[in-house]
């Protein structure tokens, strides 16, 4: 599998004869998902017939790294050690045979750096969003958390995004574990949030899923004895591998068959279902203060602002508890039901959840919030508001009334209020132990 970077134009064409089955692996790869647009929904980003974007507020992850500590610590360099010991001839060893030759990418000075691909993803980024507006302002600023990835990643990104750099300060905001609500990174500060939350449950179906695996590639190599960790790892080389020299062939699905690749997905989204999504109560808690202040940015008529653009980058942690807290992704929607944690079962797939960790947080998954000023037809003339997930629009449960799935302005700033009632209170909530905490994100209109 080669990661392609470059723009493809794709002409509109119409086979009637049964497509041949596909698939691609690094749709699958949960967090080490490279950037991609899954289109999910299928809705057509263009504003409706007769609107306009007035203003918008982008909530980034980084772009792609080498390997973060956990994932190599835990899966991949155990991995790589044993491999360096092993006398296992591997030149025998049938779809493992390129293990004879193959080199890790990762070593220690490199983890949790950006890689030249997500470097380049990012300035992508920024190019696609200044066409996507081409008559909103340059921004006068743009924020980030201060973690070296995150800042080089706003940099990058800011070099594709408008056309003089001196012109746009980036904003660094503190990552400490006491600043309440008014960071970047606000689950630092929670002490009701766990980073290790989710490891209990996906590790149950980690042992399920790897079990066969594990019996093929003994049956390859015999001398190697694979755990379950080494089955993780090698999955995840397949993400970071490809982010960091364009291809790996860990991907190839003589390796791992499409079906272990959706296992992997969903041991991911288990992980994630419990860590920052709708199995953790206070996932929605730690989203809502980034709501409240994108709203109020949005919601305001003040037309002499400097910024039509927000652009904020952070970690993958935070985009999916904004998404809880806009009750997007959400398994239980229409069922009228709500008991979350029956919808991620730990011993099969529901192959049909909305909550997919690979479309929700892959690198640089950005989430925005767009004001529009409308005139379409069969729709009262003003302002309306849309969530774009990855270039898709979502339609808010409960506030959708306006053209394409958008919502209106009343019904938008009564939708935020209400979900300010459920999951405002971020310092109680959190159980935050100093004393300066507070609920609001206020670092858009500190100066
Ligand atoms: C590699 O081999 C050395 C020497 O036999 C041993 O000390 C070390 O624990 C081994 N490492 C792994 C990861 O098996
Ligand atoms: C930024 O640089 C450009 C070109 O060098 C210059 O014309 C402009 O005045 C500079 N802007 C500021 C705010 O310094
Ligand atoms: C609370 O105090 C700490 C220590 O002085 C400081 O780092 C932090 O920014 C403060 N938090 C808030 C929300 O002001
Ligand atoms: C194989 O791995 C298991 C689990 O880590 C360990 O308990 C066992 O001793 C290992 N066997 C050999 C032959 O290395
Ligand atoms: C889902 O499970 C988590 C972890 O056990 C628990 O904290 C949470 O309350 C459960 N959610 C619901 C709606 O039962
Ligand atoms: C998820 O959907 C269920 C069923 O509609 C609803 O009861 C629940 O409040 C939703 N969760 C969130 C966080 O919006
Ligand atoms: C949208 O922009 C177009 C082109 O500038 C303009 O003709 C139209 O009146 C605008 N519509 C609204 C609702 O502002
Ligand atoms: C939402 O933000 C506003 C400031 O813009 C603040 O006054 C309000 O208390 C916040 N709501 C909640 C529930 O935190």
């Amino acid at each position: 599998m080669r990661l392609s970077t470059t723009l493809a134009l794709s002409l509109a064409s119409y086979d009637l004869t049964f497509a041949a089955y596909s698939f691609n692996p690094l749709e699958h790869l949960a967090g080490i998902a490279p950037y991609f647009e899954p289109s999910d929904p299928p809705l057509d980003p263009k504003p409706a017939q007769g609107c306009n974007v007035t203003k918008a507020s982008y909530l980034i992850r980084h772009a792609a790294i080498y390997a973060n500590d956990f994932d190599f610590e835990e899966y991949i360099e155990p991995f790589t050690d044993k491999l360096k010991n092993t006398t296992v001839d591997w030149s025998k060893a049938g779809p493992l045979r390129f293990l004879s030759t193959w080199k890790t990418p990762i070593s220690d000075p490199e983890l949790e750096k950006l890689t030249k691909v997500g470097e380049l993803e990012a300035f992508q980024l920024g190019v696609d969003i200044s066409l996507r507006y081409p008559g909103l302002k340059s921004p006068k600023k743009l924020w980030t958390s201060t973690a070296e990835r995150t800042v080089k990643s706003a940099r990058s990104f800011m070099g594709g995004l408008v056309e003089r750099l001196n012109e746009t300060e980036l904003v660094e905001v503190s990552e400490g574990k006491e600043e309440g609500a008014d960071s970047l990174t606000p689950y630092k500060g929670c002490a009701q949030y766990s980073s290790s939350a989710g490891s209990k449950q996906s590790s149950q179906y980690e042992e399920i899923y790897t079990k066969p695996i594990i019996e093929r590639f003994h049956n390859l190599a015999p001398g190697f004895n694979f755990t379950a960790d080494d089955i993780v790892g090698m999955q995840e080389l397949c993400g970071y591998e490809t982010v960091i020299r364009g291809s790996s062939p860990f991907c190839d699905l003589e390796v791992f068959s499409p079906n272990e690749w959706l296992a992997f997905e969903y041991k991911n989204d288990i992980q994630y279902h419990y860590n920052t999504g709708y199995g953790n109560p206070v996932s929605p808690v730690i989203g809502f203060p980034w709501l409240n202040a994108t709203a109020g940015l949005l919601l305001s008529d003040k037309t002499d602002d400097a910024q039509d653009i927000y652009a904020s980058f952070t970690h993958r942690e935070l985009p999916p508890t904004v998404l809880v807290a806009m009750g997007l992704f959400n398994n239980s929607a229409f069922s009228g039901a709500d008991n979350i944690n029956t919808t991620m079962p730990l011993n099969t797939q529901n192959y049909m959840r909305a909550w997919r960790s690979s479309q929700i947080i892959p690198f640089l998954t950005n989430i925005a919030v767009e004001k529009m000023a409308c005139e379409s037809y069969g729709f009262d003339s003003g302002d309306y508001f849309r969530v774009v997930v990855n270039q898709s629009p979502q339609s808010i449960p409960g506030c959708s009334d306006g053209p394409g799935e958008s919502c209106s302005k009343a019904k938008f700033e009564n939708w935020v209020k209400t979900r300010g009632e459920l999951f405002g209170g971020f310092s109680e909530k959190c159980s935050v132990e100093y004393k300066n905490s507070t609920d609001v994100l206020s670092i858009y209109t500190s100066s």
